[in-house]
């Protein structure tokens, strides 16, 4: 069940990391482009939040049910002082939620300005999200790093 899940997050990374990236384009483009605000985004930010909330959810389902890590922490609190043990156990999840936050905000942000500055205000936005995403993730070589592609 665990490395299950596991293969789940690792791989649903690319869906977050890809619709950061093409969705933030889009808003670029609008912006440089000074296009009319459509029904079409509204649907792209819920379409994102889904994306999102489902690798956070996910997440949440290793962190507190099925990772050893955590559980690890918990008996032994030294073990935080690792850097593998601190990424997983505290970097990783608390990044992961603030981008969310990030993006709650800028899109809340965007919303409440006049409808001009919104394509700016979410370019912005993604801009960050992705940063702080980009920020948390495991990347090979680092000490605490995972493959890109996961196999069980
Ligand atoms: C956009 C959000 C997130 C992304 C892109 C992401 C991405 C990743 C990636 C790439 C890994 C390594 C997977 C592998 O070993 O192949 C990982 C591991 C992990 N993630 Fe996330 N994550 C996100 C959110 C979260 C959140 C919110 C939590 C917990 C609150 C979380 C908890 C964990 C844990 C505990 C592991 C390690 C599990 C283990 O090896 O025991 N993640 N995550």
């Amino acid at each position: 069940m665990f490395e299950s899940v596991l293969f789940l997050h690792s791989w649903f990374r690319w869906v977050v990391l890809i619709s950061i990236i093409s969705l933030g384009f889009k808003f670029i483009k609008s912006w440089i482009k000074n296009e009319k605000w459509s029904s079409a985004d509204n649907s792209y930010l819920n379409g994102f939040s889904q994306i999102y909330y489902t690798q956070l959810a996910i997440g949440l389902t290793l962190y507190f049910g099925l990772s050893p890590i955590p559980k690890a922490i918990i008996s032994n609190p030294d073990l935080i002082k690792d850097p593998y043990f601190f990424f997983f156990g505290i970097r990783h999840a608390l990044s992961m939620i603030l981008g969310v936050g990030v993006f709650h905000m800028g899109k809340w942000i965007a919303i409440k300005k006049p409808i001009e500055s919104r394509y700016r205000i979410l370019s912005i936005t993604m801009i960050v999200t992705l940063l702080i995403v980009i920020s948390a993730i495991p990347w090979p070589k680092l000490v605490y790093g995972r493959d890109l592609f996961r196999w069980f």
